[in-house]
This record gives structure tokens, sequence and C-alpha cells, in this order.
């Protein structure tokens, strides 16, 4: 198996960290490709929580290659931060990670943007993590950015000149856009020192990771690309505008690596096994009222890994993951926190969307980012009210379990290979065990 993609299906935050541990064991390389320090993803073992944003979630595994590809928006010192951190609790970083010198940088003025910009919008906010993911990207379009590749020795003046053209713009805009004659200017002699000090500690994981992650391929090594965000989250597909700036989708994994697409043999898409979101935008399957939303929410514990914001919850939404098998190319499915659902009588599935005219909706409208106004229609299934914490062989599921998981993969059109019964490593099902 060469080339594996690990996606998220819905609105992120489906137990991709999870996953990606798991699967590392059989592979040789785990690469990101896109989205930055906005993701958080979880890998418990020992009795140890350990969330990570930037770094890929394999590096708890000895041995394996760890890759950041160009497609990342990296914070050299949020990158610094995780992996000093990493290090304290006995973590190896080192010659196993590395980092595409293409890779665009988060700087200081993206996340000033970021957070001024959502100040703006008021209530039309996105909800953005805040960590300068959306100017970060939209400078690298420009062509504005500062790639790590830009601090090359011999062309100091050259960068200087570049970053000082950049950040003219920045400080007007800053002082007449956001209407602040208060705000601090950016300084060109600052900012340049101070990435030069984190660049150097950077360097050494720095290289062509195209060039590392096709020869891996070529020499018939198997490479996981670690996806962050969902596919409702990304920047053509998703509830735009209420997305993050980054192909999400696997067709992201081969430009933000730079490798082919014949490279890609299987995308395994990762879903919970209901559906929450964190940040505004619509979710036409949200419990808003009553205690079903509470208990998801508590059961699950779903706060964000990054911001620690309470996620919303709401039932599946199959609409969402059959869009996600489209996107992606989905060959397999994963399905996560069975066991939150475990006290539920009946269990809902939202099968389609109706409109206020009574129109009907297999699949998810472009407009409903901008307008939203559509209503889920379920379907009810029995609840199987047993605890399926522990449960390691597919057999031993309750049969409502089974059926559940059935319905899923029927309406997905895709085969579930992995179940998910509580967050530690050994809480798993995998199909082929029967
Ligand atoms: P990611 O962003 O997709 O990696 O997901 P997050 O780490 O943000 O959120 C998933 C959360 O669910 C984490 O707290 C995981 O530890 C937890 N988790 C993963 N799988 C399971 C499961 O099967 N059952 C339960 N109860 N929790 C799980
Ligand atoms: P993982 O990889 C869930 C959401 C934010 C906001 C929108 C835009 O852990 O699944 P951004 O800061 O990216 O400009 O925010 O995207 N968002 C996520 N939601 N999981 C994530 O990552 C997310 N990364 C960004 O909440 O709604
Ligand atoms: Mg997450």
């Amino acid at each position: 198996m060469p080339g594996v993609v690990v996606v998220g299906s819905q609105w992120g935050d489906e137990g991709k960290g999870k996953v990606v541990d798991l699967l590392t064991e059989q592979a040789d390389v785990v690469a990101r490709y896109q989205g930055g320090n906005n993701a958080g993803h979880t890998v418990m073992f020992n009795d140890k929580t350990h969330v990570l944003h930037l770094i890929p979630s394999g590096i708890f595994r000895p041995g394996k290659q760890m890759v950041l590809g160009n497609g990342v928006v990296v914070d050299p010192g949020a990158l610094l931060d995780e992996i000093d951190s990493l290090r304290r609790a006995g973590v190896e970083v080192g010659d196993n990670l590395k980092i595409s010198d293409a890779a665009n940088l988060v700087m200081p003025y993206h996340k000033a943007f970021d957070k001024l910009r959502e100040q703006l919008r008021g209530a039309g906010k996105i909800g953005t993590t805040g960590r300068g993911i959306g100017p970060a990207y939209e400078d690298k379009m420009a062509r504005k950015g500062v790639r790590f590749s830009d601090f090359h020795p011999g062309h100091e003046q050259k960068f200087c000149e570049r970053l000082k053209e950049v950040l003219q713009e920045k400080n007007v805009l800053l002082r007449s856009h956001f209407n602040d004659q208060d705000a601090p200017l950016f300084d060109v002699e600052e900012i340049y020192r101070r990435q030069l000090a984190y660049y150097q500690r950077i360097k050494p994981f720095l290289c062509d990771t195209s060039a590392l992650l096709n020869d891996a391929l070529e020499a018939g090594k198997t490479v996981l690309f670690e996806g962050a965000q969902g596919p409702q989250l990304d920047v053509d597909h998703g509830t735009y505008p209420y997305v993050t700036s980054s192909s999400t989708v696997a067709g992201g994994a081969c430009t933000g690596c730079g490798v082919g697409p014949t490279r890609i043999s299987q995308v395994i898409g990762i879903t919970k096994a209901y559906t929450t979101r964190v940040g505004e935008g619509p979710f036409p399957t949200e419990i808003t009222e009553g205690p079903i939303g509470e208990l998801l929410q508590q059961r699950g514990q779903e706060v964000g890994a990054t911001t620690g914001r309470v996620r919303r919850c709401g039932w599946f939404d199959a609409v969402v993951v059959r869009q996600a098998a489209r996107l992606n190319g989905l060959t397999g499915l994963a399905i996560m926190k069975l066991d939150v659902l475990d006290t539920l009588e009946t269990i809902r599935i939202g099968v389609g969307y109706t409109d206020s005219e009574g129109n009907h909706y297999d699949s998810i409208p472009h407009w409903l980012g901008s307008y939203g106004g559509l209503s889920p229609v379920y379907e009810d299934l029995p609840g199987w009210n047993t605890p399926l914490r522990g449960i390691t062989r597919y057999g031993k599921l309750p049969r409502a379990a089974k059926a559940y998981l059935e319905r899923i993969s029927a309406e997905a059109g895709v085969p579930v290979i992995l179940v998910s019964t509580g967050p530690r490593r050994e809480e798993t099902i995998f199909l082929e065990q029967g």
C-alpha cells in the first residue's frame, strides 16, 4: 500500500490523530499536506493524552519519518514550542522530522490580521482559530508569502527589501482599513531578527520534501498523508465562507506534498458516528435544544483540541459523508466514537434536506454556507443501550450497533474498515479481524 491519504469526512475533529497513530505502525512515512496549527489531533496511549498541532500524528512511533509538506503553513514559534514540549515528554524529534523549505510561514502580522478581521466581521464572524491561517494562505496566493527558503544565506538584503514592501502594505492596511490609529506598526528589523533566530533552529529539519516522499514511494515504502480539518471546511467544497483556507480534501495531498495522483492507492475517511462543528456556519443536523445535544457534547468530551471552545453537536449527516466519499474518492471508512451513542434509545441519521418550499436535496447546494435555511430529513434507528468501550471484535458488537454501521456504509457507498470504541489505541476494531 504505497500512498494512503487519511482525511476527515465532516467538519474536522473526527479522530484523525488516533487513526494516523494506529496506521503508522504499518507505514514508513507520515506527511501533513495542508493547514497549520489550527489543527488539533489527539493521540492517547499509556494513559497519556498528546495533542499535536503541526507535527504528524505518527511521531510517537520510533523509526518512522515525519514530514511537513510544502502545502502546510508553519508558524515557526508554535512549531518550536511543539518540538520542545514533545522532547520534554521523552518523544524523539530529530532526523525523524523533515520540513519542506517551500512551506509558507505564518508571520506575526498574519495572526494580528486574523484577529482584527474577525472583530470587524462582528456577528458575521467565521469563528477562526485565530492562528493566522487565512491571512498566511492569502499572502501565499497573492505571492507575498515568506517561505523558509527565503532565508537562504547570502540574500539577506534582498529578502529584507521584499519583507519591507510587504510590511509597508500591512501597516497602511492596519492604520486605514482597520481605522485604528493606535495599532502598533510592524517593524522589518524586529520581525527579521526574530524569524531568523527561529530559522536557525529549524534549518536542520528543512529539505525538499517532495523529493524525499517520491524517493520513499519509489523504494516501495508506505506513505500516510495526514489531512487536517474536513471536507466541509475545504476552501472550494465546504460551507463557504465558513471554511478554512486550504484544500483539505485528498487531492490536496498531491499539491501539498509534491506527489502525483498516481501515487495514491487508498483514501480513508475518518468519520465520527455523529456530527460536530467548531466555529460558526451552517450545520443542518445540529441539535440545538433538549438533552441529547448536551449528552453528545459531554459523553464525547467535545471541546476543541486547539482553542478549547465547546463543539456544536448533532446527528450523523449522511449527506455530508456521501459528499466526503465523492470529493475524496474514499476507499474505506473509519467510524469513530461509536461508544458515545451507547445510552441513546433512538439514533437519527440525516439522509437529505428540505427547504421552506418543500424542495428536496440529496446533496449540499453551494449556497448553503451563505444562506443556510435547509432542514434535515431524518430516519430513526434503534439504539443498543449497551456499553461498547473496549470491544475489539466486530462480532461482539450488539446487532443494533452493526445495523447502524451498515446503514452508514450503505449511505456513503464505502466499506467500513475500522470502528473506534474509545480514545485509546487498543479500543479499536479492525474489520478484517471479524
Ligand atoms: P482530529 O482533529 O480528527 O484528530 O480529532 P480530535 O483529536 O480533535 O478530536 C477527537 C477526540 O475524540 C479526541 O479527544 C480523541 O481522544 C477522542 N476519540 C477518538 N476516538 C474516540 C472513540 O472512539 N471514542 C471516544 N469516546 N473518544 C474518541
Ligand atoms: P482538525 O485538523 C475543527 C475551523 C475553525 C473555523 C474555520 C476557520 O483538528 O480537525 P481557521 O483558523 O482555519 O481559519 O478557521 O475552521 N477549524 C477547525 N475545526 N477541526 C479543525 O482541525 C479545524 N481547523 C480549523 O473553527 O470554523
Ligand atoms: Mg481536532
